[in-house]
């Protein structure tokens, strides 16, 4: 019998998994599908732990999330077609919810699915090599529990590994002997951490942005962002400000490259993180920066040199879930047989079509557009539930916007969803004063449908 091995049970392998059983559901024989997963439960980085540094077992933590962290997007425009948030929680919610809401949203449809029959849990892969007498995969996994060994065989090997766990951590003078703490921000679990210091952060993008104003809402004296390429230029609180790059750090002072200088206790470097499959033998892996098109994947999902290994997730991330949806169609569509790849030559030129193109973005808005006509191309020879794609572009301008008029106040919106057309009712706290990032506060009684009409919400 056919067997494919799903690498990582988060978002992006139950995505398979749910493919997988779509079809099954709709009367396909499945081939054997088998789910290793590392850790004790699915879910991913929104499967948060406290832990840092080494897990349970010793190996490295998986996880990069944090207490307190909110959808930094619109629900909306990661909704899965097929199940949207209203069916899921039974009513309509806030657009910008909380780690743990968005948790219950993506495992409540492998629930549901029943997923779990497919996944072998506390199993990490170890190896995946080609088998030249099968034309298919040895793949070596170790039970975590158990502490044993043992090799299978596989004819499809799909990566859903992820890409934001190993830290990239630069070193910068003066950080052996600064006498505060440099920590990257796949180590940040609380921001009370750094209630009445002085912080420094490094980075311009995501995760610079939300732990400085993470950090300052619950109590940072100061928050000094220092960027490398360009500020992000927000109207930040008082307290937060924007400089150059850091040159040196000298005792306690940070010195940046306009001159001026800060004393700060702590250091946060916000500098992103590595693709790393150190479990792939070298001509299947895939080596990559953190990109929209990445290079060796046809469709951005078929390894060029062997489309029988396919990796999910694995571009720079403004669509989520409802893409790592389409993505797996179109793996399981390959797998059995319903999606025909054209010859390698053709791959390598439509790859590098997109990559050009990719080469001429120009910002976020050129980004998303780039990432909305890759879902729409994906979305053609699968039968992944349609759903509003243009609304969703037009969302993401909003947001943009929304976030240039305030930084602090962009979660306060509403949007409508692509999927049903409801409009999200307003959260019943501005996210700037709602301290409390529990399931139980934010769905309770408190929040409060939103009295505008679809129109006056915008898209
Ligand atoms: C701090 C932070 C905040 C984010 N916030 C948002 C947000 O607000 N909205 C949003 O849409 N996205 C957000 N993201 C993006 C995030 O990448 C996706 O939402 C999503 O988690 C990606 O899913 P994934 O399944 O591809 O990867 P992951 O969620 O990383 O899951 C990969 C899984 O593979 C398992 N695994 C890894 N290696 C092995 C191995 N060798 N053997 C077995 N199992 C293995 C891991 O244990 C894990 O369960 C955020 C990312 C970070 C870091
Ligand atoms: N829900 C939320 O609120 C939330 C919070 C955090 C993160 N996230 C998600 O997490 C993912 C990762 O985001 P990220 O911000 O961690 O990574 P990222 O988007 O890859 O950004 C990395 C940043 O590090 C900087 N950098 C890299 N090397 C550096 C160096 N040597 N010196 C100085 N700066 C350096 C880069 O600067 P250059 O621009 O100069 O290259 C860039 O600003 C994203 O998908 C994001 O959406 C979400």
């Amino acid at each position: 019998m056919t067997r494919v091995a799903v690498i990582g049970a988060g978002p992006s392998g139950l995505a398979q998994l749910h493919a997988f059983e779509q079809a099954r559901k709709k009367g396909t024989d499945l081939p054997e599908i088998v789910c290793f997963e590392q850790q004790s439960d699915w879910g991913g980085l929104w499967n948060y732990t406290w832990r840092t540094g080494l897990d349970e077992h010793g190996a490295p933590v998986h996880g990069s999330m944090y207490r307190y962290l909110w959808s930094n997007g619109p629900k909306e425009v990661l909704e899965f077609a097929d199940y949207t948030f209203e069916e899921h929680f039974g009513k309509p919610i806030p657009s910008f919810p909380p780690r743990e809401v968005l948790y219950h949203y993506i495992t409540g449809r492998a629930e549901k699915d029943e997923l779990r029959r497919f996944i072998q849990f506390n199993t990490a892969v170890r190896w995946i090599a080609e088998d030249s007498s099968t034309g298919g995969f040895e793949v070596t996994v170790e039970s975590l529990t158990g502490g044993h060994t043992r090799v299978e065989q596989f004819d499809y090997v799909i990566v859903a590994t992820g890409h934001y766990s190993v830290p990239n951590v630069p070193s910068y003078e003066g950080f052996a002997t600064f006498p505060g703490r440099v920590m990257h921000s796949h180590d940040f679990r609380d921001a009370h951490e750094f209630a009445g210091k002085d912080l420094l952060v490094m980075g311009s993008s995501y995760s610079a942005e939300d732990i400085a104003l993470q950090s300052k809402k619950y109590g940072a004296r100061s928050v000094t962002i220092t960027y490398r390429t360009k500020a992000m230029g927000f109207s930040w609180p008082a307290g937060i400000e924007e400089v150059p790059l850091l040159t040196k750090m000298e005792g306690n002072t940070a010195h940046f490259a306009d001159g001026s200088t800060r004393d700060v206790a702590a250091i946060v470097l916000c500098t992103g993180y590595r693709h790393s499959f150190p479990f792939i033998e070298d001509a299947l892996r895939l080596r990559t920066a953190n990109e929209l098109y990445p290079p060796n994947l046809y469709r951005g999902v078929f390894w060029l040199d062997n489309p029988k290994v396919m990796y999910l997730g694995m571009q720079d991330q403004y669509y989520t879930f409802s893409f790592f949806d389409v993505q797996a169609f179109n793996a399981r569509d390959f797998v059995l047989g319903r999606l025909t790849l054209p010859s390698s030559k053709d791959m390598a030129g439509d790859i590098e079509s997109w990559r050009a193109r990719q080469a001429t973005l120009a910002g976020p808005s050129d980004d998303i557009e780039f990432q909305a006509d890759h879902l729409l191309a994906l979305s053609k020879d699968v039968n992944y539930p349609a759903f509003d794609l243009d609304l969703t572009r037009e969302q993401f301008r909003r947001w943009e916007h929304d976030k240039e008029e305030s930084i602090t106040g962009y979660r306060d919106k509403s949007f409508a969803s692509p999927c049903t057309g409801m409009v999200s009712p307003v959260h019943h706290t501005p996210w700037w004063e709602e301290f409390d990032d529990s399931m139980a506060t934010f769905m309770g009684d408190g929040s409060k449908q939103a009295d505008v009409t679809a129109a006056q919400a915008g898209p």
